[in-house]
């Protein structure tokens, strides 16, 4: 299987590394279609993104024409040889209107079915990445219906068809379970043995790496900005605390909802208790903690967290996305 090219840091090029277990669920998603759309939730930087590039690769190995779309940064790759098609993802990542976005998610649905219909592919794959984050997250559940409307009333009978779309929009996973519209599944930072190999890629002098693994619970976007910051935790937890503007969110919490806080930084399970909801949509809605779900393997993409992890910060019911988010908050606590 080839892999593709990506760049973990600026002129720091590696291949996609690892997933092992993500692409062989590719795999069987090639052989069977998929009979519900599959939505990804995780945590930022965990890699949704590349792994939504590597499997439209993997598809059109298999045989597929595969369309992935980035909706909110304007960005496609085709895997196709209609021209056409080419051509109005071309147009319509060229736009520069409002609602640029919101078309693109649009149009990908589109053209799957023009594929069908007009082109007579009979094996066509939709990878759909942050789509809600461009058509706003009330429309996540009617984006998924029409997601499943294209694998039940496809325009004219085909062979298979793989819809997968990724988030790092945890509220939009209530919208969407409220509905059984899609098959929701939830993908986490890199297992160890991967993530060391991504370490490995990273030229010059570097901590040990249980270092690095205590510091991004093998989030590689993390890694990237540790590297960024010469390896200096401190800068890089600073950085972030900062440009998130976790102090002002801090500020705006009710002194009770503080103490939670800081109990939540020591095991972020206790907001997962009634009176705590809140406070738990609140970090879920500012991507700081993720809501997760049980370590099924069907529910997984790639392998799942462990149970608990108290040094990364992850509970069984809710986790800190990684040990930057959490170590940002305690740092802010105290300062604020
Ligand atoms: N399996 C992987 N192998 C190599 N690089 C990866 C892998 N997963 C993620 N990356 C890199 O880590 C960074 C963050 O990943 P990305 O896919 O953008 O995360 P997300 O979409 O979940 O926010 C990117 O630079 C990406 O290229
Ligand atoms: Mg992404």
């Amino acid at each position: 299987m080839k892999r593709i090219k990506l760049e973990i840091a600026p002129g720091v090029e590696t291949e996609f590394v690892d997933r092992d277990r993500a692409l062989a669920q590719v795999v069987e998603w090639a052989e069977r279609g998929t009979r519900f759309p599959v939505v990804i939730f995780g945590p930022e930087g965990c890699g949704k993104t590349a792994f939504l590039r590597q499997a439209a690769a993997v598809l059109r190995d298999l045989g597929y024409d595969a369309i992935y779309v980035d909706a909110a940064h304007l960005h496609f790759t085709a895997h196709t040889d209609v021209a056409d098609v080419v051509k109005r993802l071309i147009d319509a990542t060229a736009e520069t209107s409002g609602v640029a976005q919101l078309k693109l998610a649009n149009l990908a649905i589109d053209i799957v079915k023009e594929l069908l219909a007009r082109w007579g592919r009979r094996k066509v794959a939709i990878l759909i990445d942050e789509a809600f984050q461009a058509i706003g997250i009330e429309k996540a559940g009617i984006y998924v219906k029409s997601l499943l409307n294209l694998i039940e009333y496809p325009p004219r009978s085909y062979e298979r068809i793989v819809a997968i779309a990724a988030t790092s929009e945890g509220l939009s996973r209530r919208e969407i379970s409220r509905h059984r519209w899609g098959r929701l599944m939830m993908m986490w930072n890199m297992p160890k043995e991967g993530f060391q190999r991504l370490y490995e890629k990273l030229p010059g002098p570097k901590p040990p790496f249980e270092d690095v693994w205590r510091w991004t619970g093998g989030n590689p976007s993390a890694l990237a900005v540790l590297y960024e910051n010469k390896w200096r935790w401190d800068d890089a937890v600073r950085a972030f605390l900062e440009q998130r503007g976790v102090a002002y969110i801090i500020r705006s919490l009710t002194p009770t909802e503080r103490a939670w806080l800081e109990e939540a930084v020591g095991d972020p399970d206790t907001l997962f208790a009634r009176e705590k909801m809140g406070l738990l949509n609140k970090l879920v809605e500012i991507n700081m903690v993720a809501e997760v779900m049980g370590r099924y393997q069907y529910l997984w993409v790639d392998e799942p967290p462990p149970e608990r992890d108290p040094e990364l910060g992850v509970g069984r019911n809710a986790a800190w996305q990684t040990p930057i988010h959490r170590e940002a908050v305690r740092r802010a606590l105290r300062e604020v």
